[in-house]
């Protein structure tokens, strides 16, 4: 949440009066001067203190999700069930939503949040957020595909995207890393190798790990050592 907001909210007073003391260098984060109203605080991260008072009472909900395939990533949809139909209302607010888009008939790790600010950053191209996902082919995979996602992939149509790690698990199986999330991606990188995607799970997102634990279509809160991995993503709204 920006910290000028959980300053009003705290009730320091209006925009003007918290603006102020910005100013005057009283608003510390972990111990340090924010001059900047925009930075995104988190209580599990950040010690704010004004003038030397602690201030507490400030923190999201942070899920891991294992999708499983048939769900739509979205909020809401007319007829099909969403990934946040698969959380209880005891575990969201109307703000959660998730960050980053799965198909419909890909599995693994999604995070949700009502920290709006952290998934912009999450999600923004500057960020180069790294992806992992685990892919099955329909048809045998070769050596030299390695070499084709390293150099970068040209989607048929003409779109040429990043160059990405691609590691050979079995015939049918590998590992891809990709830091870019371009529409249908990964099926689209595969089809310009000529192959079929058949089975798609996305094990990582930036320092993110799906937890192996979780069961498709369960969910957890992130852990203190996950959240504070993403870190590096609690910044200011333009930063
Ligand atoms: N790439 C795809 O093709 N599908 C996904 O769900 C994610 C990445």
């Amino acid at each position: 949440m920006r910290i000028d907001k959980v300053l009003e909210e705290k009730g320091f007073g209006s925009r003007k009066v918290v603006k102020r003391l910005f100013q005057r260098k009283v608003v510390l984060v972990n111990g340090e001067a924010v001059v900047d109203g925009s930075f995104n605080v988190e209580e599990r991260l950040h010690r704010v203190t004004v003038a030397g008072e602690e201030i507490r009472g400030f923190t999201h909900i942070y899920l891991m999700m294992n999708k499983p395939n048939g769900v739509v990533t979205a909020i809401t949809d007319a007829t099909r069930k969403t990934v946040l139909d698969l959380v209880k209302k005891e575990d969201k607010t109307v703000d959660v939503y998730p960050v980053g888009r799965l198909d419909r008939d890909t599995e693994g790790l999604l995070l949700l949040t009502d920290n709006g600010q952290l998934g912009y950053q999450l999600l923004i191209p500057d960020k180069k957020v790294s992806k992992t996902y685990e892919v099955t082919t329909k048809e045998p995979l070769e050596t030299e595909d390695v070499d084709k996602f390293a150099r970068g992939i040209i989607f048929i149509g003409g779109e040429t995207c990043k160059p990405a790690h691609l590691e050979l698990l079995d015939e049918h199986r590998a590992r891809l890393t990709i830091s870019e999330g371009k529409f249908h991606q990964v099926k689209k990188m595969f089809l310009a190798v000529g192959k079929k995607v058949v089975h798609l799970k996305r094990t990582a997102m930036g320092p993110l790990e799906l937890d192996p634990g979780l069961g498709l279509g369960d969910y957890r809160p992130l852990s203190d050592t996950e959240l504070a991995l993403l870190k590096p993503y609690f910044t200011y709204k333009g930063g």
